[in-house]
């Protein structure tokens, strides 16, 4: 992996990453974990792909909302541009600073996404967000496991209307599902995978068993 060797991590701050399928509960699980790190005295950043800066709104937008086809290898640099920036600006000067940066969705998501297109190869996607982030990984990804079917019922009881990738078929978020596990697989050190259908205190108080030795 050069990409990642040409830019090591030198700094006192700790990054953990959010993954899995649309319905998870990512968004609840880091909330959980920003809490009790607040309350353990780190600051915590808080943020999120895509959108976590103003630049990467507008691409949120484009990539979520846009009417009609993007072909892949615009959505993947979109992902990308969105990443890139928002490394750059936000969570390297964070994680410079000694803080603790949450964040929902990172590369495994494109490599997930974009690679489960089945169009582009999930080395070049995994090697486009390397190098969009300079080779910037997390300490650790939390990895929601969850069977599509009952993320569709999920999202389905939240009345929410779908964005363009949540309204992808059912065999698309099945392969999305397989390879966040291949990657989990891949790499085991950084990865906790977590069975989703556990209740949500369980699942924090996992998340918090492995974060609390990372904290120092
Ligand atoms: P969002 O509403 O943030 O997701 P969530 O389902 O976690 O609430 O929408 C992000 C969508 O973008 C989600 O369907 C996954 C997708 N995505 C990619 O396809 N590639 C990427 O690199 C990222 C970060 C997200």
């Amino acid at each position: 992996m050069s990409a990642a060797a040409s830019h090591p991590r030198t700094t006192g701050g700790l990054f953990v990453t959010f993954e899995g399928g649309d319905g998870a509960g990512k968004t609840t699980q880091s909330t959980l974990l920003e809490e009790w790190v607040a309350d353990a005295g780190r600051t915590v950043v808080r943020t999120r792909e895509p959108g976590g800066t103003e630049v990467g709104a507008l691409i949120r937008d484009i990539v979520l909302h846009h009417r009609g086809e993007v072909a892949p290898r615009a959505e993947a640099l979109l992902y990308a541009a969105d990443r890139a920036h928002h490394i750059e600006t936000v969570v390297r000067p964070a994680l410079a600073r000694g803080d603790v940066v949450i964040q929902d969705r990172y590369l495994d998501s494109s490599v997930a996404y974009q690679g489960a297109g089945r169009v582009l190869g999930r080395d070049e996607v995994r090697d486009l967000s390397l190098w969009a982030a300079e080779g910037l990984l997390p300490d650790l990804t939390v990895l929601l496991d969850l069977d599509p079917a009952a993320a569709r019922a999920r999202l389905d009881a939240d009345d929410k209307p779908f964005d363009r990738l949540e309204a992808e078929r059912e065999s698309f978020h099945a392969r999305v599902r397989e390879e966040f596990l291949a990657l989990a697989g891949a790499e085991p050190d950084r990865f906790l995978v977590l069975d989703a259908t556990l209740p949500a205190e369980q699942l924090a108080a996992a998340v918090r068993d492995r974060v609390r030795p990372l904290l120092g």
